[in-house]
């Protein structure tokens, strides 16, 4: 049987970090997956961490298999990240959390449960969207559609075209939103977008799914959080996917959870125990490790000081390579104007390279993005910026730079 199967492409974006890999040449730049990197090109486990991994090696605790969804206490640090204390799903106790491996694990728990448990059918997703969100959905059995998003005119959001969109949408349909730091765009709602959303949502008995990839990467832990926030004050019902890979460095550790938001505590801890026969028939129940780490670092005041420090180093790090990448390319002449970068927020933006362009980065300049013109900001150092800025300017303007 398997002769006769062929040979997958390989993933847009993790393809792109095994073709790196295997790149010669010595100055070669990676602007694809999207991983922190510091000013010195490395990726260097956070300071809050290594305390943490070290606190907990000492109490070896066992390694007995976790409950489905998880630790308990981990929910509650998960929550207390998305919603705050005080936010009226947390004071009723109208959300449930499972420990999931990563923020994909997160979506797929989220796309078997909606499929096999609601009449959830399509699910719209934002053209463009994080190139695994279709894949994810699809592999649960959802049909997707696209609603309207980056305008690449403006650089900004359609948002009169992403509404009407939206109001083609059937009852019961899910809608797939980014939390903040929109992949691939880099573009995110304004609070008053989220209000408007949320009329919608609940007018059309909408499902939101939210993805929440990269808390505290764009304003703010708190500014990030607002607009899940807001759509949860006006809707009963959500689901929201956080990953811990970026905001706590946990790439390999696989480390995400899914909140359930239901209209009452009991509803909620219903609807829950299907999403733990999602996970039980997937995985069975979560690997500890980075959970423990964020259960760790949120429990601790002084721990949980130095990680906000840090993710505030990530953030403002990332936002000064922005300026730096305008800033140069201005200064080396490039006529195009790609001010909009500064105003975007997050790991990434929408370069508007072609992909003419993207793999003539590649095979003249060993430069990785990918093929959609996303480029990686936190990839960029002092050291890369001017080599990568030449060769955009070469393939923008072949002879002048
Ligand atoms: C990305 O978009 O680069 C990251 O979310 C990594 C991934 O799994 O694609």
């Amino acid at each position: 049987m398997f002769e006769k199967i062929e040979m997958a492409p390989p993933d847009a974006i993790l393809g792109l970090t095994d073709a790196f890999k295997k790149e010669s040449n010595p100055n070669k730049i990676n602007l694809g997956v999207g991983i922190y990197k510091d000013e010195k090109g490395g990726t260097p486990t956070l300071e809050s961490v290594k305390r943490a991994e070290k606190r907990l090696l000492e109490a070896s605790a066992p390694k007995t298999y976790l409950p489905i969804p998880g630790a308990p206490e981990f929910g509650a640090a998960v929550r207390e990240l998305v919603f705050s204390r005080e936010h009226p799903v947390s004071a009723q106790n109208r959300a449930c959390t499972a420990h999931t491996p990563g923020g994909t694990g997160a979506l797929r728990v989220a796309a078997d449960f909606l499929k096999r448990c609601t009449g959830a059918r399509s699910v719209w997703m934002s053209d463009p969207t994080w190139a695994n969100h279709p894949a994810i959905f699809e592999a649960a059995g959802h049909p997707i559609k696209t609603y309207p998003y980056y305008d690449s005119q403006t650089k900004g959001i359609d948002f009169a075209a992403m509404r009407s969109a939206l109001a083609n949408a059937d009852k019961g349909d899910v809608v797939l939103l980014h939390a903040c730091c929109h992949n691939p765009s880099g573009v995110d709602l304004t609070l008053d977008q989220w209000r408007d959303l949320a009329v919608i949502i609940k007018d059309l008995d909408l499902m939101p799914v939210v993805d929440f990839a990269y808390q505290g990467f764009g304003e703010g832990l708190e500014e990030d959080a607002a607009g899940v926030r807001l759509l949860c004050e006006s809707v009963n019902e959500a689901l929201v996917c956080s990953s811990f890979s970026k905001n706590f460095g946990l790439y390999q550790d696989r480390c995400g959870a899914l909140t359930l938001v239901a209209g009452t505590a009991e509803n909620a801890a219903c609807a829950f125990s299907q999403v733990e026969k999602a996970i039980r028939a997937n995985y069975s129940n979560p690997p500890a490790h980075g959970g423990q780490i964020v259960t760790t670092i949120m429990g601790d005041p002084e721990l949980h000081s130095l990680w906000e420090s840090e993710v505030t180093a990530m953030r403002n790090r990332i936002n000064g390579m922005r300026v730096l990448f305008v800033d140069t390319l201005k200064e080396i002449g490039v006529a195009q104007d790609f001010s909009f970068i500064k105003r975007q927020r997050g790991m990434f933006s929408f370069s508007g390279l072609t992909r003419d362009q993207v793999s003539e980065l590649r095979s003249k300049h060993a430069i990785y993005i990918v093929g959609s013109g996303r480029i990686n900001v936190a990839g960029m150092t002092p050291e890369n910026i001017r080599p990568l800025c030449l060769a955009i300017a070469d393939v923008l303007q072949p002879g002048k730079a």
